[in-house]
């Protein structure tokens, strides 16, 4: 098996860049010193309302970016259109609400299967590696080979949150491990992201069957203290 890698959401620096309407910071900048540190790969969340990536972005870095760009997206035909058009390496579909703060919870699969589908095929036709954000467990996984996808990203959500409060955290863990096995066993390429921490990447990291991990929100935080470099390489350490 080769080496896990980490993709870097670079969305929160939009966010402290919209927050005062200002060019700057610059997510370009902040993909392009993510790619000198080491990034595998460059992920980016263009969202239905823009509040924080914007069209721009996208075609920036999509530009100037050498390493693979990771675009998330609400599975709308918008959004369909728009990944056809600039064709990033990697697109992960993910669910939207207008009022969330952050993506809360993996797809809802029954409900959008057709649509899905459609999705996948589409992008799959432009050989655009298509990956499903699902919740752990077995029924999503399997729900997710069904419909032809070659990759997942499980969300992490609940797991990193109860670590970041001391509480237990092994139920939630067993359930992340049974869903990458299953997942493996079926021929499934599993991801893993939202909420991690160094210390939620050192115990996700025994799970030996992920193989990429998308890290955003901890990491820029952090960078503000220790800098993007030591930031990229503890995790790259953590996560090898
Ligand atoms: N993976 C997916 C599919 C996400 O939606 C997000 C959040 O945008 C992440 C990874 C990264 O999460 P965080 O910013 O909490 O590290």
């Amino acid at each position: 098996m080769g080496k896990t890698r980490l993709g870097i959401n670079i969305d929160h620096v939009a966010t402290v860049r919209n927050a005062r309407g200002e060019n700057y910071p610059s997510p370009l900048k902040a993909a392009l010193l993510s790619q000198k540190y080491g990034a595998d790969s460059i992920t980016i969340h263009l969202r239905e309302d823009r509040r924080h990536i914007i069209d721009q972005d996208l075609i920036e870095i999509r530009k100037k970016l050498k390493i693979p760009l990771n675009l998330e997206m609400a599975p709308t035909k918008q959004m369909l259109k728009i990944a056809l058009k600039y064709k990033p390496a990697f697109v992960c579909i993910v669910p939207e609400k207008r009022k969330e703060i952050t993506t809360e919870g993996g797809l809802n699969l029954k409900k959008n299967s057709n649509f899905l589908k459609k999705i996948i095929n589409g992008l799959k036709s432009k050989r655009i590696r298509t990956s499903l954000f699902i919740e752990p467990n077995l029924k999503s996984v399997l729900h997710a080979k069904n419909l032809g996808a070659e990759c997942i990203e499980i969300h992490t959500g609940k797991i990193c949150n109860l670590i970041n409060k001391r509480k237990k955290y092994s139920k939630e863990f067993k359930k992340i491990l049974n869903s990458v096995n299953f997942a493996n066993d079926l021929g499934i390429d599993v991801h893993a992201g939202h909420g991690i921490t160094f210390e939620s990447a050192k115990i996700l990291s025994k799970i030996k069957g992920i193989k990429e991990f998308n890290i955003g929100h901890f990491l820029i935080g952090e960078s503000i203290f220790v800098g993007i470099k030591y930031c990229i390489k503890k995790f790259k350490k953590i996560i090898k």
